[in-house]
């Protein structure tokens, strides 16, 4: 089995990674490749071999117990998501509460009035025309992770700046830096809410859980945990949104039946998840011990990588799996992962997606992709799948 060569495949493969994945996939659902940095990795496609992966404990994610070329001791990776049980089961019960299906659905006003009043600013702007990120997909979902958390002054650009490289690496150098400055901004924000009067918010109950009982929550995981929520909170929403919205305006027919009857919309949300979901790979496990994959072994030790994109568009999971169906039974999709990691902030992610989607069509009866808006800006890397801006007119 030859080695798949990220850095060979290129441009291509960054803006459109769907017939390569098709092609592995038609060859099995276990190949090996060669990170852009180096690293040989293993890739898993298959619908199947991925939802069974994701479950299996034998694909770890606690890189602290792995002599390894990930993890880098910054506290930001205190977190639940590079954690195995018990550390991982102690971490995210501290917060599973707070994002229940029932505690996000009473959200709903507050995430409808941010969005009402988005829309007012980018609306008015005399040009019709912008940036649908700047405008709207990325305030969105930051101004509600922000206010859930307690932290409604974080310095957005600043953070957004970081968070970008931390997700899609540009450089190694510049990507440890801004893992430095974000785990060094973190710590000052959470003493900065410790000193002051602390309030009802999540931030506040987790800064008091590590006061009263320290054994709970480490200094470290604290900052892993407020890192982990704000980063993974935004990222992929606003991915969710501009990928969504592109894939309707891409496809006239989608986009008329859905104006034509909204009640078609939750399902539409859940397409677009599955279709061209804001996660293009799960975060890296490795193998504690050798693991057969159909027919393939892989060593333990070794770096895996499950391709949600590539699993998504599995046509022996989803018939014409290429295509974009806001009718199709698009449930099962892996765009939240699986397993114990299963995305914490799902129910969140859909309300925000839903309301979003909503008020955009109904308030812009004429939107359009922007024809002078310029080529794609796509997202680096394997983790996430989007655009930098996406340039539309209403
Ligand atoms: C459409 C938006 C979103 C998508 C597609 C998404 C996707 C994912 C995926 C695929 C994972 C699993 C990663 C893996 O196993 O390697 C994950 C985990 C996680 N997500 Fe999301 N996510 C979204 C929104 C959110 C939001 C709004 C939050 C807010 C709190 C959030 C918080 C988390 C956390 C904390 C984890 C780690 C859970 C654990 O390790 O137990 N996500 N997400």
């Amino acid at each position: 089995m030859a080695d798949i060569d990220f850095a060979a495949w290129g441009d291509d493969f960054v803006a459109d990674p769907y017939p390569y994945y098709a092609k592995l996939r038609a060859t099995g659902p276990v190949h090996l490749a060669i990170h852009p940095n180096g690293n040989r990795l293993r890739m898993i496609v298959g619908h199947e071999e991925a939802r069974a992966a994701l479950a299996d404990p034998r694909f770890s994610k606690d890189w602290r117990t792995h002599g390894d070329w990930e993890f880098s001791g910054n506290p930001v990776n205190a977190n639940m998501l590079e954690s195995d049980p018990p550390h991982h089961t102690r971490l995210r019960k501290l917060v599973v509460r707070e994002f229940t299906p029932r505690r996000i659905e009473a959200l709903g006003p507050r995430v409808q009035q941010i969005t009402d009043e988005l829309l007012d600013t980018m609306l008015d702007s005399p040009h019709g025309a912008g940036d649908l990120i700047d405008a709207f997909a990325f305030p969105l979902p930051m101004t509600v992770i922000c206010e859930l958390l307690g932290v409604p002054d974080l310095d957005r650009d600043i953070f957004r700046k970081w968070s970008n490289e931390i997700v899609a690496p540009t450089e190694p150098t510049v990507h440890s830096e801004a893992m430095g400055a974000m785990s060094d901004y973190l710590a000052e924000l959470i003493e900065d809410k410790r000193s002051t009067a602390p309030g009802d918010d999540l931030m506040s109950a987790l800064i008091r859980t590590r006061h009263e009982d320290g054994d709970r929550l480490s200094r470290d995981e604290l900052i892993g945990m407020a890192f982990l929520l704000l980063v993974a909170g935004h990222e992929t929403t606003v991915n969710l949104i501009a990928n969504g919205v592109r894939a309707l305006l891409d496809h006239p027919d989608q986009l008329a039946a859905l104006r034509a009857d909204m009640s078609l919309l939750d399902n539409a949300v859940e397409e677009m998840l599955r279709y061209d979901g804001p996660v293009e790979a799960a975060t890296y496990r490795f193998t504690v011990e050798p693991v057969e994959v159909a027919g393939t072994v892989i060593e333990a030790g070794e770096s895996v990588l499950v391709v949600l994109a590539a699993a998504d568009r599995d046509p022996a999971r989803f018939p014409e799996s290429d295509r974009f169906d806001i009718r199709r039974e698009a449930q099962g999709h892996l765009a939240f992962g699986h397993g114990i990691h299963y995305c914490l902030g799902a129910p969140l992610a859909r309300l925000e997606g839903r309301i979003a989607v909503r008020a955009l069509l109904e308030r812009c009866p004429d939107l359009a992709l922007d024809p002078d808006g310029g080529a794609y800006d796509w997202i680096p890397g394997l983790l996430m799948r989007g655009v930098r801006r996406l340039p539309v007119r209403w």
